[in-house]
């Protein structure tokens, strides 16, 4: 029995630690469709495409539910894919709702009208294509009203992670920052909008000041799951546990063991 974890690469290991944690008994999938990442600088029908292809590869593996651990994906491709129709007992959730719900102090699944709420303005870090598709704005419109939102784009960010390259990941957060500051020179609250971006979240810190708020997804999104599977104890499947990916199995493995700091072994897709 496990539950599919799915990223374009490694930042869904952020969601997968979180959520191993917050359910200790709990086996998961992950998938790591590493040979097409970066997903951010795609568009919208191709993101969808890989996707779908990665999500059905998971449930063909006997799994039910598959969490997008990945904002890009879940930007571009969730309502596709569920507007398009799930097959009899296939769920497939996003990262989105659980932060938005967490940014407007909101319980988990309350759908009551839009409100307002004590944050103003909201810096958001995230990759091309999700800043492009505005669903972090569209979300939110339908919780909260009278936020603004000043978007950054964060080009370059996860292929310096995926290449392992922390100095250059850290020196283009930085200016990725300054580039949002001179938009918003004061956010209240930043969200880091990328699965990938907690494993720089102390440089995200940094360059904001300790008087802004950094939503990270990670143990937002565990906690969001552990509520769903309580009351949906039927979707835990029937697949193995594992790490599998497109890409080269050797490389991807001894990266995520660095990101986790224990034995992490990939498997081919
Ligand atoms: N971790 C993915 C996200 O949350 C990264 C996307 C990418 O591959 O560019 O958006």
């Amino acid at each position: 029995m496990a539950v599919g974890i799915f990223d374009s690469g490694l930042g869904g290991l952020t969601v997968l630690d979180a959520a191993q944690k917050r359910l200790p008994e709990m086996e998961f999938l992950y998938f790591a469709d590493s040979a097409h990442a970066p997903y951010g600088v795609r568009d919208a029908d191709d993101i969808h495409d890989l996707t779908q292809t990665a999500v059905r590869a998971l449930w063909d593996r006997g799994v039910d539910l598959v969490i997008l651990a990945c904002n890009t994906a879940s930007a571009a491709a969730l309502r596709r894919m569920q507007e398009g129709g799930l097959p009899p007992g296939k769920r497939v959730l996003g990262v989105f709702v659980p932060l938005i719900e967490a940014l407007t102090e909101r319980q988990w699944g309350d759908n009551s009208p839009p409100r307002e709420v004590a944050v103003q303005h909201v810096a958001l870090f995230a990759t091309p294509a999700t800043v492009a598709s505005r669903a972090f704005q569209r979300e939110l419109a339908f919780r909260a009203i009278g936020v603004d939102v000043e978007a950054q784009a964060c080009g370059g960010v996860v292929d310096a992670i995926e290449e392992g390259d922390m100095i250059l990941a850290e020196a283009l957060v930085r200016s990725h920052v300054d580039a949002l500051k001179r938009k918003m020179p004061d956010p209240q609250a930043a969200v880091l909008g990328c699965t990938h971006y907690p494993l720089m979240a102390d440089v995200f810190q940094d360059a904001l000041g300790a008087h802004v708020r950094v939503f990270s997804q990670a143990d937002l999104v565990a906690d969001s799951l552990a509520d769903y599977l309580t009351r949906h104890p039927d979707m835990l499947g029937s697949g193995d546990a594992g790490f599998l990916t497109t890409g080269n199995a050797r490389k991807v493995s001894d990266r995520a063991t660095q990101f986790l700091r224990r034995r992490i072994a990939f498997d081919p897709a």
